[in-house]
């Protein structure tokens, strides 16, 4: 198998984002607590992780935390930011050693110190690397990016920086917490539910989605890879006629 490094030849799809849902379903399933199926959820992060480096795709943008899981009982959340916790140390030295770059995106600013302080360590260390872009959203909601993309550049407007008339798409867009990252070419999401639930709402405008009922720790490289060959498949037109998009027309 390659290392994630060495995929040389760019693969189609630059950008894939996952909302990785099931965890507490499938610890129901086997009579355990719901935290018992976001600890056995990590395991396929890691492999998602490897195989999208493996494809040489650009970028991964898993959505762990919404800015709505808050709404959980207490207990839930503690364990998760347990979690996020444990598995930034445990992985950033494996996700370093294979050329991840690692972000996470959302508002980390309601997180403990300790949690925002492991974050930035682990950002800063892979910050140079050149292989795969991870990011994870972690309290992280399409209308909070949105709002706070709005609040910050009408803080520019009123300081005199930004003229209004020069906000477009495509500035706004480098304003978002992806800059810089193509718009998701792929979305999955694991759990059976047909719904964005507030994940990348601005970026996903012309996304092709992928719902699998596969629960989140049973996500492997076989539904990866249904996902990636259903894309394939598909003719994305961006509002022109498929002759357009063919070469085939007058
Ligand atoms: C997704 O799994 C993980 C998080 C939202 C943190 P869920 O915990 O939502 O699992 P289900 O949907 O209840 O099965
Ligand atoms: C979406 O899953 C958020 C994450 C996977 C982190 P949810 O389980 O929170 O979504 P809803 O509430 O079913 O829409
Ligand atoms: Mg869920």
């Amino acid at each position: 198998m390659a290392d994630p490094d060495q995929a040389d030849k760019p693969h189609p799809i630059k950008h894939v984002a996952i909302i990785m849902d099931g965890n507490g379903r499938w610890a129901q399933q086997r009579n355990k607590p719901r935290v018992f199926g976001h600890k056995s959820g990590v395991q396929s992060v890691r492999r998602a992780v490897r195989y999208a480096g493996q494809l040489g795709i650009q970028a991964l943008t898993l959505y762990a935390f919404s800015s709505e899981n808050w709404r959980r009982p207490e207990a839930e959340v503690g364990v998760l930011m347990e979690l996020f916790m444990t598995v930034l140390t445990s992985e950033v030295k494996r996700l370093h050693k294979n050329n991840v770059r690692l972000r996470i995106i959302g508002d980390i600013s309601r997180f403990s110190d300790k949690l925002q302080h492991k974050i930035r360590e682990a950002e800063a260390k892979t910050a140079d690397n050149k292989g795969l872009l991870l990011n994870i959203a972690a309290n992280y909601g399409g209308r909070w990016d949105v709002v706070d993309t709005a609040k910050r550049l009408a803080q520019q407007v009123k300081n005199g920086e930004l003229d209004v008339n020069d906000i477009d798409e495509t500035m706004f867009t480098n304003a978002t917490c992806l800059a810089g990252v193509p718009d998701p070419d792929l979305m999955i999401r694991t759990g059976g539910d047909h719904r964005i639930s507030n994940f990348l709402i601005w970026q996903a405008a012309y996304t092709e989605f992928y719902f699998t009922d596969t629960l989140w720790p049973d996500f492997d490289e076989t539904v990866f890879e249904q996902a990636i060959q259903s894309f394939m498949q598909r003719e994305r037109r961006f509002g022109c006629t498929g002759e357009q998009v063919q070469g085939t027309d007058a």
